[in-house]
This record gives C-alpha cells, structure tokens and sequence, in this order.
C-alpha cells in the first residue's frame, strides 16, 4: 500500500444541516481533492473487494461512479452504470424503490451483465441501503451473481446494512 499510515478520517468533512437541518452530511470532496488520500481510499478498497473474485463492478450514478470507475482500473475490470431514469441509450431494464416520500428508479443496460457473472457493486455510502438494495435488485434480475457490495462510508446508525442479504464492506463507518 502506498501511504499505509494516512487515515481517511482526517480527509472527510462532516458539514452540518446538509441538504436539511438536522441532517449531518459527509462530504467525500475534500477526500477526492487529495491525491494521497484518494488513492489511499482506491488501494484499501479494492483490497477488500479482490477476495469476492469479481468478473466486473457496477457503480450507482453518480457518486458512485466515483469509486466504481477507479476501482475497475485498480482491478483490471470493467464497470457497469446503473443510472437515473432515462439516461441510457438501447434497451434497459429498471426498478423502483420506494423513499422516504415518494419514488425513484434506477436503470441499466439490458446486455450489460451476462447470466452468472459476478458483479461487485460500489458506492461512496451507505445510509438507509435503500439504494444499495435496488441496485442489487437489479443486478440480479439482469442475471448477475453479486457477491458483495461496498462503499467508502457507512452511517451505521441507519442500519442499512441489515436490508442487504450479502456482505457489505465498508472502508469508513460513523456512528452519528
Ligand atoms: C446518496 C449516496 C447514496 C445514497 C445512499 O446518493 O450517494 O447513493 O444517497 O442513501 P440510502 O442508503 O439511504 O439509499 P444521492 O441520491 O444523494 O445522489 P448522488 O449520488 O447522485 O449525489
Ligand atoms: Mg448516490
């Protein structure tokens, strides 16, 4: 590992009453801002996701294109988009999930995975795993295995990670 002392908690903000009051929000841009750290981030990562023997990674738009798309470089992959409604070209198979109020949808690319292929599903966090369990809906209804799924931070007091049925890493937990 490159900077094997560097901690990552000295490169994420917590930035109060963002995007509501009340809310405490971890900005990963002053982590993206630093070469070091960043890669630091990418290497730990990857170290954890290699033992799951991924044939490909996906990665939730957008911010976890961020991580999903070093990532595959880091490992030798490629990486699948799963997008907001309406974004890609070709035939696409999608799945709404339910919000706190209201819906969303994620979509990808028919013939972007094929049938048995492992795919390792990336984001920057994990809150309520609301979106981490569509995504890995998805995954699977386009006939992906998904191993494990990852991200640099976990709000563990969200308990997301008990909607997911497979095991989740994560480089980076807070617990407020
Ligand atoms: C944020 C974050 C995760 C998701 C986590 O994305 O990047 O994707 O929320 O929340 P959950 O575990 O409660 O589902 P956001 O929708 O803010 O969009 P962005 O990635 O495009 O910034
Ligand atoms: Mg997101």
């Amino acid at each position: 590992e490159t900077h094997p002392d560097l901690d990552l908690r000295d490169h994420i903000r917590g930035i109060p009453d963002f995007p509501k009051p009340g809310i405490l929000f971890y900005d990963i841009s002053t982590l993206l801002r630093h070469g070091p750290a960043w890669r630091a981030a990418m290497e730990r990562l990857a170290s954890m996701i290699r033992p799951y023997k991924p044939d490909m990674l996906a990665g939730i738009e957008s911010r976890g294109f961020l991580v999903a798309a070093p990532l595959a470089l880091e490992l030798g992959l490629g990486f699948v988009m799963l997008r907001k409604p309406r974004k890609l070209p070709g035939e696409t198979i999608g799945l709404d999930y339910a919000l706190e109020y209201g819906t969303d949808r994620i979509e990808m690319q028919a013939d972007a995975v094929k049938p048995g292929q492992r795919v390792v599903l990336l984001d920057d966090l994990l809150a309520t795993g609301g979106t981490m369990a569509a995504a890995i809906g998805l995954l699977r209804q386009a006939g992906a295995e998904v191993p494990a799924v990852a991200a640099l931070i976990e709000l563990t007091f969200l308990n997301g990670r008990d909607r997911l049925d497979l095991p989740c890493e994560t480089l980076l937990r807070y617990d407020e």
